[in-house]
């Protein structure tokens, strides 16, 4: 397994582009099993999460070609209609097939993704939503089993704001007979993302990036092309590589208005932050302020960067409270960071992070999920001496080659195959 190594203490400086986001690449991919034929996706970031949905399509009888950042996904009726325990395991986002496939074939056998790190993760806002549009489901063996010969639209009330949820029925509903409208739906970019490819495909969809989606069903689907958004989460965690070392990054190929939140609390905290059309630059500050964050759905504050802000809390001045609204077990970097020397207390979803610029001392820490992993590697950033990252492969999952492109801005890291040290 690799490790990163990072000497820390030195300021980034330079200019770095985001990939294409990983959490609108893989509903985009799965939604391809909507329409037999040629779809082209660009802009696919390169990452494990989008080797497992490949390794998924092709399972599921689709033939791909990637080239570059381009993936040509070639859909054909699938011999069988099952998403094995083997590869769901890998990568809970599998359960978006869910909803294309039955859609389109009327049948999906596709295993419970089972438990995770950052919290239970259930999928019943999945579920039963399908039923309510006339799914038959059951669970049997680890596997939902779901059925219907034509899906019927209905009037959906999520419970709760739920991104994947969002997806896989807006997904399902594009083929359904009738209207479908889901209220209290996830309004994040990666939703209007899909939603914008979905109607490339021929759906009928509106209100897409409200609370309100409409879905007027349709009798078939085409393959498209499309691009994927750029990574709001990766963007958001190279202005804060910046921003925790004291230096200059500007972050280009990104949608400043996709991360308004982080960069009203950076401004908050007394970062200068400059934007543009596709760009946003940090410059060098020698002092921040703590400022307090609660995690919640878009537009609120992301819990994607709930972990790499609090490392940039660390290093401020005066005490900052951090609430994980969303996920129940959110905070394992926390265990990490205090082996670092940072100074913060929890108890239950709050974390107080009492900041104290230099206090980060390099150390062996264990990467827990993809985004404490990040939090990590920009605690390593800030801090005195080495800092050995394990378990990366939890980064390998969602960021396109983070240590090259951080080296880029002048990072002592490096990536090694252990055994190799
Ligand atoms: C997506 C993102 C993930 C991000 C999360 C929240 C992808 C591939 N992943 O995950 O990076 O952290 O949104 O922004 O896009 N819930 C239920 N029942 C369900 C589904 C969800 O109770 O059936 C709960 C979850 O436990 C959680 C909350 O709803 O507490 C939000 O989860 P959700 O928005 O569904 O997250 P994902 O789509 O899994």
């Amino acid at each position: 397994m690799d490790v990163i190594i990072i000497n820390g203490g030195r300021a980034l400086a330079g200019t770095v582009a985001t990939s294409g986001a990983k959490n609108a690449a893989l509903p985009l991919l799965f939604s391809s099993l909507l329409a037999e034929g040629e779809h082209i996706y660009r802009n696919v970031p390169r990452l494990k999460d989008i080797d497992s949905t490949e390794l998924l399509l092709r399972h599921l009888n689709c033939k791909i070609q990637r080239t570059g950042n381009q993936f040509k996904v070639s859909v054909n009726r699938p011999d069988s209609l099952v998403a094995p325990y083997d590869i769901v395991r890998k990568m809970r986002a599998s359960i978006l097939c869910l909803g294309p496939l039955l859609a389109r074939y009327g049948k999906a056998k596709v295993s419970l993704p089972g438990g995770c790190a950052i919290g239970s993760r259930p999928i019943n806002l999945h579920i039963e939503p399908l039923r309510q549009l006339g799914a038959t489901i059951d669970i049997e063996n680890g596997y939902v089993i779901a059925q219907a010969s034509k899906l019927v639209g209905d009037k959906i009330v999520f419970e709760k704001v739920t991104v994947g949820g969002t997806e896989n029925i807006m997904m399902a509903a594009t083929l359904a007979r009738g209207i479908t409208v889901l209220e209290n739906a996830a309004m994040e970019p990666e939703i209007v993302d899909l939603a914008h490819c979905l109607k490339k495909m021929g759906a009928r969809i509106e209100g897409e990036g409200s609370s309100v989606i409409s879905i007027k069903g349709v009798d078939e689907l085409h393959p498209c092309e499309h691009r994927v958004i750029p990574d709001r989460i990766e963007a958001g965690t190279l202005l804060i590589s910046g921003a925790i070392t004291g230096g200059d990054v500007r972050v280009e190929n990104c949608v400043p208005a996709d991360i308004q939140a982080l960069i009203t609390k950076m401004r908050e905290s007394g970062f200068d932050l400059e934007t543009g059309q596709d760009w946003v630059r940090v410059k060098a500050c020698d002092e921040w302020a703590a400022v307090d964050i609660d995690t919640a759905p878009h537009p609120g504050f992301p819990t994607d960067l709930q972990a790499q802000f609090m490392a940039l809390m660390t290093q401020a001045r005066g005490t900052s409270v951090i609430t994980e609204q969303i996920f129940e077990n959110r905070f394992m970097h926390v265990q990490e960071l205090l082996r670092m020397g940072a100074n913060i207390t929890q108890k239950s979803q709050v974390a107080i992070v009492h900041g104290n610029r230099g206090e980060l001392s390099g150390a062996q820490v264990m990467a827990t999920d993809l985004r404490a992993s990040a939090c990590l590697v920009l605690a390593g950033l800030a801090a005195t001496g080495e800092t050995v990252v394990n378990r990366i492969y939890h980064l390998d999952r969602g960021y396109d080659h983070l240590e090259k492109k951080l080296q880029q801005l002048g990072a002592r890291i490096e990536r090694h195959a252990e055994g190799s040290i």
